[in-house]
Order: C-alpha cells, then sequence, then structure tokens
C-alpha cells in the first residue's frame, strides 16, 4: 500500500526507558507567539503519559524562588491562540553562576521534579546545559524566539508570527508611502541577526533589506532608491534590521534626506512579539513541546529539540548554543531584483 509521505512535522516515536514522576517546564528569555502553544503540549502530552507537570513561573528567577505550580490538563485550556507566556519569563543574569545554578537544582529537587523543559532562545539554553552538567537534571530546550537565530534549528517558535506581524504593518505603511512619494525605513527585531528582515523585506516586496551580516553603505541605499526611481517608482520601502545598536534606522534616514529624498522612520519594536500565533507557530510549538517530553522519557537530555531538513531533531546543547546561526543572503538580492 502506498504510504502517504507526509512532510509536516512529527513527533519522533521514541522508547519509554525513564520512569519519571514530575518534570517542571519554564519560559525564559524574549517571549515569542505560540510558548504558550509549547507549554501547553508539554503539559498535555507529560499527563498523558503519567506525568505530573510544575510551572515555574518568571523563567529561572521564579525557579530561584521556588515559584512553581501544578499544572493540570484544564490549567492550559484556552492558551493555544494566545501570544506571551502564562508562566510569565525572565533574563535571569544571576543564572550565569553555578552557585545559583546548584541553588536552582535544589529548588527542583526539592519539589520532587525529575527533569526540566527550557522554552527560550540560546542564553536560556546555556544556564539549562550547565544545570545538568553541573547537577545531573535532565534538562531539555524547546526554541522559542522570534529571532530564528538557533544553531541547529531552521525553525523557532514565535518567527513566523513576527513575520506576518510585520508584513502586516509593512502593508500599511506602503499605502501612506506611495500617497506621499515618501521613503520608509522600517526596523524589524531579531538582535544581531538579519531572519526576520530578510523574511520580512522580501515577503513584505522591500526594494533594499539590511541586515547586521552584510555591511551596505548609505551609497549603496541611494543607488537603489534612483534605480527605482529611474524605473518611475516614487516611494519606497527599507526593511533594516535592529542590529546591536538602536538608531541606526534614524541615522540612514538622516543621511538620505541629506541627498535630497524625504524619508520616515518606522520602528516595529515589540508588537513583533505579541499577538495570536499563526497556525504554522502552534503547529510547530505543539510538535516541539511534545517532542521535548519525549526524549526525555526515552532517556536523552541536555539538548535542544530542533528543526532539521523538516524532521525534529535532538541538538545538543553545545551545538545550539555555539555562535548563531548563520543567514543565506539570498533574499536580499532576490528583493532588490524583484521589487524595481
Ligand atoms: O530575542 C528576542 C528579542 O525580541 C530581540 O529580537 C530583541 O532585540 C530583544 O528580544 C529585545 O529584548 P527586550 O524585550 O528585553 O527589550
Amino acid at each position: 500500500m502506498k504510504t502517504r509521505h507526509d512532510s509536516s512535522l512529527s513527533v519522533p516515536q521514541l522508547p519509554v526507558n525513564r520512569n519519571f514522576r514530575t518534570i517542571a517546564v519554564l519560559t525564559s528569555g524574549g517571549d515569542a507567539p505560540g510558548m504558550n502553544a509549547a507549554i501547553r503540549a508539554v503539559t498535555r502530552y507529560a499527563i498523558a503519559h503519567g506525568l505530573e507537570v510544575l510551572g515555574v513561573m518568571k523563567g529561572y528567577s521564579g525557579l530561584l524562588e521556588g515559584q512553581m505550580e501544578r499544572l493540570s490538563a484544564s490549567s492550559v485550556a484556552n492558551i493555544i491562540q494566545r501570544g506571551g507566556t502564562i508562566l510569565k519569563t525572565d533574563r535571569c543574569l544571576p543564572f550565569h553562576k553555578k552557585s545559583v545554578r546548584r541553588e536552582a537544582a535544589n529548588r527542583l529537587r526539592s519539589h520532587g521534579v525529575d527533569a526540566l523543559v527550557v522554552i527560550g532562545g540560546d542564553g536560556s539554553f546555556t544556564g539549562a546545559h550547565l544545570l545538568e552538567k553541573e547537577t545531573g537534571i535532565p534538562t531539555i530546550g524547546v526554541p522559542g524566539t522570534i529571532d530564528n537565530d538557533i544553531t541547529g534549528s531552521e525553525d523557532t517558535i514565535g518567527f513566523d508570527t513576527a513575520v506576518n506581524t510585520a508584513i502586516d504593518a509593512i502593508d500599511r505603511i506602503r499605502d501612506t508611502a506611495s500617497s506621499h512619494d515618501r521613503i520608509f525605513i522600517v526596523e524589524v527585531m531579531g538582535r544581531s541577526s538579519g531572519f526576520i528582515a530578510s523574511e520580512v523585506g522580501l515577503g513584505g516586496g522591500a526594494e533594499t533589506i539590511l541586515v547586521p551580516e552584510k555591511k551596505t553603505t548609505v551609497a549603496e541605499v541611494v543607488r537603489a532608491i534612483e534605480r527605482g526611481i529611474r524605473r518611475g517608482k516614487t516611494s519606497s520601502i527599507i526593511v533594516m534590521a535592529e542590529g546591536e545598536k538602536p538608531g541606526l534606522c534614524t541615522k540612514l534616514a538622516q543621511a538620505i534626506e541629506k541627498r535630497g529624498y524625504p524619508t520616515k522612520v518606522c520602528i516595529l519594536g515589540h508588537t513583533q512579539r505579541g499577538g495570536s500565533p499563526t497556525a504554522h507557530d502552534r503547529v510547530l510549538a505543539s510538535v516541539l513541546g511534545a517532542s521535548a517530553v519525549a526524549y526525555l522519557l526515552s532517556g536523552r537530555s541536555n539538548g535542544m529539540v530542533g528543526v532539521q531538513g523538516g524532521r525534529i531533531r535532538l541538538v545538543p546543547f553545545e551545538d545550539a548554543v555555539r555562535g548563531s546561526r548563520s543567514l543565506s543572503l539570498d533574499h536580499l538580492d532576490l528583493s532588490q531584483t524583484l521589487a524595481t
């Protein structure tokens, strides 16, 4: 019988080798749309396999304060469609210290926790990796960040929703840019990576995409604007990644204006971090959250459940936290070709 080759992501079929009783789950770092769907999946998949689940409030900070509460199947009802995280999140700098991580392990053990699921980005995974290495508590990471910059996974929870939010904003900006024959620089998030800018630029029909991974001079930007004008364009959208240094987009707008082209700036900021997760992010979060529990039950840990070639893989934390994923620059050239 011909089997249907389903290209969609699925939870790996793994043997149960560990008789854990209780697992804990927390969200850490910048929140991302879809984190609630991941919390729901971890909780319900664990309960379906006979486990108790403790939700840790406010990431590693809440863990250190012992802020944990039991999650039942109904605790995570009606949250798959909600942005943000019902467990709240935090960036816990003290967690960089070994003594603090040992304290966290004691907290987990005093609550009878056998293993920990951390939903967050590479910074959060560094803490999880060291926690397991130093204390022996099994940890699994679920990639939840809008930046999509984690080595070892082609996708992260929240990226698709953030990209769609930004493209929706660009569609609105394009209306006023063309009404006033203006140039708009739209700054998007992504910390030091350009994945959001690259996807949003191509999908939003931008004439120019600026990312930290590729140096672009003001002169090159102006030449691209003038190419468009020669082809009859009276307005232009430039999508710019925020990069490490805030305020770059304003400096670029001033430099372009000096060359005679009226230019406005729109910084999308934290609007990209909220909103109801897209279907893609809900499905991704559901499969990744369930896969995290499946790996823990099979006895494998100290790694992140990632997407590679359309399949779920357990990526060792050492690989996941090493640098950032490299960005292909193909979208930048294609966007310029298609937009002028
Ligand atoms: O890492 C996710 C992210 O949204 C980055 O894109 C952004 O630079 C950063 O978080 C902002 O952090 P905060 O919300 O702490 O200001």
